[in-house]
């Protein structure tokens, strides 16, 4: 019988972490085959990092401010990355974009992560708050693998919500976020059962 190895991941969180709460919940679940091994953070204050600690995850933070350059903080992550023996990183709310393309090379189609609109429209900060203000009857969740542009990654999955009847963006941001919720560890679970192969722009999902 071939047991599979559990996909070990890395999140990487600077806030709350309820994304990463979501994963490490479906982990225990039974609903998602992996295994979070550590959670970096840049943010010692994060709420993400008790987090980790109330579920016996290692935690490491990375501060910008301990390093000269942001490719040697990002230098600092792939050793980390490196150490944890990672199979799958995660950002999960994580508010720096990664720089080093001797990171993003090494661990290309194994960065993920999760964006509150249906990207191409809405990148970047506030998605929520841009989706409200422009009026969009439907926004959503968009998940892709990270490379070196912002937010334009091929995308690994998107759903959609109806926020025509939301009053403010925080309702928009509480209605996405519920969907970030059920669809990350989804995503996560795909990638222990299979790979996605990147055909130019578009992700095909490949089980083994
Ligand atoms: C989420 O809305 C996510 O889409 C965005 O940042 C937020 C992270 O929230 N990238 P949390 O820290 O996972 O609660």
């Amino acid at each position: 019988m071939v047991i599979m190895p559990k996909v070990s991941v890395a999140v990487l969180a600077s806030g709350r972490g309820s994304n990463f709460q979501a994963i490490q919940d479906a982990i225990a679940r039974g609903e998602c085959d992996a295994q979070i091994k550590v959670l970096i953070s840049n943010k010692s204050d994060a709420g993400a990092i008790d987090l980790a600690k109330g579920y016996g995850i290692a935690t490491e933070i990375v501060e910008r401010k301990s390093f000269k350059t942001r490719e040697m903080m990002d230098e600092r992550i792939k050793a980390l990355l490196d150490s944890y023996k990672v199979d799958l990183v995660v950002l999960a709310g994580y508010m720096v974009v990664l720089k080093s393309k001797k990171l993003i090379d090494a661990y290309r189609g194994k960065i993920i992560n999760i964006h509150p609109s249906l990207l191409p429209s809405f990148p970047g900060v506030d998605a929520q708050r841009q989706a409200f203000d422009y009026g969009a009857k439907v926004s959503g969740v968009t998940i892709h693998l990270v490379d070196e542009s912002l937010d334009a990654g091929p995308i690994l999955y998107q759903e959609a919500v109806y926020i025509g009847d939301c009053t403010s963006d925080g309702d928009v941001s509480e209605r996405i976020l519920e969907l970030e919720h059920q669809s990350y560890a989804k995503v996560v679970h795909s990638f222990s059962k299979g790979r996605y192969v990147v055909e130019g722009r578009r992700a095909r999902f490949v089980p083994y």
